[in-house]
Order: structure tokens, then C-alpha cells, then sequence
């Protein structure tokens, strides 16, 4: 079974990622808008502690994810013309908010002043000075990064089981490797 990917083909490395990160990016953002209803306290605690350690895993899988990509490109979408770059230009923004956001939530919590923990032992090294105002600034940043991501992957998702249903492989590639 290739791990690597081919010019027409995604190896397992590749699928991984996207289906990892897939599953890990949507519990985010439910989890997220679950936390930003409620107020935090000694009872929510933990559930703010399980968003930042997902959060933190998800910026270090996307930055894996890339540097694989750079050692075994993908395939790229299978449209041609000017749809193909369109779909190149909607995975690049992607990537870009999968970085985005844990970065402006990661600066938004160090602003806050409290300690970002990771997995509940690590003490993660703060981007931002403590600060009301840049923390203000740093969520309202996350929150605007999390929901272009979410409307966006809606769409993803929407365009991919389209081109399932109408056969044309990109959906099978991306399950089993070959279209
Ligand atoms: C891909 C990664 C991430 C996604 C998709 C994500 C998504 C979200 C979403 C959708 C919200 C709700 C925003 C709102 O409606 O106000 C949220 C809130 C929050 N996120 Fe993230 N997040 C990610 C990473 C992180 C990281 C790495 C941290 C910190 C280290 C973090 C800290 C927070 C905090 C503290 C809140 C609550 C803010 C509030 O009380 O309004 N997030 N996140
Ligand atoms: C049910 C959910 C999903 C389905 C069915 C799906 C399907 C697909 C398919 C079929 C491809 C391959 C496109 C091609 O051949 O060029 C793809 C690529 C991609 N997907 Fe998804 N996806 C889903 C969720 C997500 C989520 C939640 C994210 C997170 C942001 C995501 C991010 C990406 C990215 C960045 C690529 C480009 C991969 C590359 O070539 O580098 N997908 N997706």
C-alpha cells in the first residue's frame, strides 16, 4: 500500500491527515461554539483545557500535513482550467485558516493571562503579553477565522459528496487512495 502520494493517486500518509484532521477540526468547532456560551468556571474548566489541547494538536497535524506535502505533493483536483485553480485556491485558504485559527485562539488564551496548558501537564509558552484588550482583539479574530473555516469546509463537503455522487473519483481518491 504506497504511502506516498502519486501524480493521480493520494497515499495513506496523506488521507490520514485529511481524515484526522477532518474529524478533529469539526469536534473543534462544535466545542468551541459550546464554549462560547457558557461563562467559564471551576466546572467548565477542563472542557476549555480539551478545546486548547485538540486546538494545539490540530496546528501541529496541519504543519505536519504541510511539510509532507512538500516531501510527496498531492495530487491536486482533478477539474482542469480555471476550476482547477478555483478548488487550488479553496485548499490553500483552508490550510491557511487551519493555521489562523489555533493561533489566534493560542494568542487570544495568553492574553488572558492564564496559563495555556497542554494535555492538562505542559505549560505551553505564551505568544502575547496579558492584556484585556489584545485578548478581546484575539478572539473576536478566532471566532471570525473558526466560522469562515466552518462555512467553507460546509462547502467542502457539499462540492466533494457532489462529485461522489456524479462518480468522477475525487471522493473514491481520498477514500481508497485511486479513483
Ligand atoms: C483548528 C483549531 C481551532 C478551532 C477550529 C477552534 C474553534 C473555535 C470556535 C468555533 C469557538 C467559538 C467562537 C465564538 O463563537 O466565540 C472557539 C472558542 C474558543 N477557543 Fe478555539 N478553536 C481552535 C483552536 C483553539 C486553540 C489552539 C485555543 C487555545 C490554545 C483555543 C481557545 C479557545 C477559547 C478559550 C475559546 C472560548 C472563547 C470565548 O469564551 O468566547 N481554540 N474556538
Ligand atoms: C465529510 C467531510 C469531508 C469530505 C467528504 C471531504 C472530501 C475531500 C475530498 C474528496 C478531497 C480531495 C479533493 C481532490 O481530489 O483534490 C478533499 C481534500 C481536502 N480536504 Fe476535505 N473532506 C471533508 C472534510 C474536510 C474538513 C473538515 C477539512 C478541514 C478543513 C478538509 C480539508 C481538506 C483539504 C485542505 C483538502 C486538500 C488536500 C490536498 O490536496 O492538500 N476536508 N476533501
Amino acid at each position: 500500500m504506497g504511502l506516498r502520494n502519486g501524480p493521480e493517486s493520494f497515499g495513506l500518509v496523506s488521507r490520514l491527515f485529511h481524515w484526522l484532521m477532518a474529524i478533529l477540526v469539526l469536534s473543534l468547532i462544535a466545542l468551541g461554539l459550546r464554549l462560547s456560551s457558557m461563562e467559564p468556571g471551576l466546572s467548565n474548566l477542563w472542557l476549555y483545557g480539551l478545546h486548547k489541547t485538540l486546538g494545539l494538536t490540530a496546528l501541529g497535524l496541519v504543519l505536519l500535513r504541510i511539510l509532507w506535502h512538500l516531501i510527496s505533493p498531492p495530487p491536486g483536483p482533478m477539474a482542469t482550467g480555471w476550476e482547477r485553480l478555483f478548488i487550488k485556491a479553496w485548499h490553500w485558504t483552508l490550510y491557511a485558516l487551519m493555521i489562523a485559527t489555533p493561533i489566534a485562539g493560542w494568542a487570544g488564551s495568553s492574553a488572558s493571562g492564564i496559563d495555556t496548558l497542554y494535555a492538562e501537564t505542559f505549560v505551553v509558552p505564551p505568544l502575547v503579553e496579558a492584556d484585556e484588550t489584545s485578548e478581546f482583539v484575539w478572539f473576536i479574530l478566532h471566532e471570525i477565522f473558526a466560522k469562515t473555516l466552518l462555512g467553507m469546509v460546509i462547502i467542502h463537503m457539499l462540492a466533494a459528496l457532489r462529485r461522489g455522487m456524479a462518480g468522477d473519483g475525487t471522493l473514491t481518491r481520498m477514500l481508497r487512495g485511486k479513483a
